[in-house]
């Protein structure tokens, strides 16, 4: 198990000046044991900003992670494969641009650990997308989830990874405009709900004034470390 996470977002809808923002998801996972880089926004030039203004290094990094082939989540890999070519992306299905920015898509279809303690979801359909859904296994505490878009359904999600891997801790990303009967269940099953990128202001809303001790912010450039909110 990993004793401890860091979630950097490189960028999300939300801005947070300087740095620069779109509409995109782009998430640094750093854990004692590893750095993965979860989706890469929409513009490369976005990611070489926030990356550089974040103090990011990229060379730390050990591999990467596309939650599904929008490109909210893979513009930003064209940056990417410059400065890290031949990188390992774990990919929801067939690769359809990553290889020829340079970097190594592996595809994953069903439930497997990329990263010591990190597991993918495997790959879910909703919507007619093929998406996958990051959990780290956090020492003592549950499932780390991150989303991208959840477009097989965050309660799916959260469900899938309840049934997986027990107690979850915290679940962050795209929600895609979810049902308040989602989001409850999402908030029955995780200790932290923080609803992100295509969430909605609905959705933040609805967390923030009915579980408000669950209820996490985000914008660009914030950092969380878990343990402790
Ligand atoms: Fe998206």
């Amino acid at each position: 198990m990993v004793e401890w996470v860091r979630l950097t977002v490189i960028n999300d809808n939300k801005p947070n000046s300087p740095l620069l923002n779109d509409w995109g998801w782009s998430v640094l996972v750093e854990t004692d044991q590893w750095t993965l880089l979860y989706d890469a926004d929409t513009e490369p030039r976005i990611m070489e900003n926030n990356i550089d203004v974040l103090g990011i290094n990229l060379g730390k990094v050990d591999a990467a992670f596309l939650s599904h082939y929008h490109r909210d989540h893979y513009g930003g890999f064209e940056y990417i494969g410059k400065v890290r070519s031949g990188l390992i992306v774990y990919v929801p299905e067939t690769d359809k641009v990553l290889t020829k920015w340079g970097l190594t898509p592996v595809t994953v279809n069903s439930p497997r650990e990329i990263l010591k303690d990190a597991v993918t979801t495997g790959t879910m359909r909703g919507m007619g997308i093929n998406e996958h859904s990051l959990v780290v296994k956090l020492s003592n505490y549950g499932s780390v989830v991150i989303v991208g878009c959840s477009h097989p359904g965050i309660d799916n999600i959260v469900r899938k990874v309840h049934e997986m891997f027990g107690n979850i801790y915290l679940v962050i990303g795209g929600f895609h405009e979810p049902s308040r009967r989602q989001l409850d269940i999402v908030a029955e099953y995780s200790r932290y709900v923080c609803p992100a990128h295509c969430s909605g202001d609905e959705a933040r809303n609805y967390v923030k004034s009915n579980y408000s001790n669950k209820y996490c912010n985000v914008k660009t450039g914030i950092s969380i470390k878990l343990p402790a909110l």
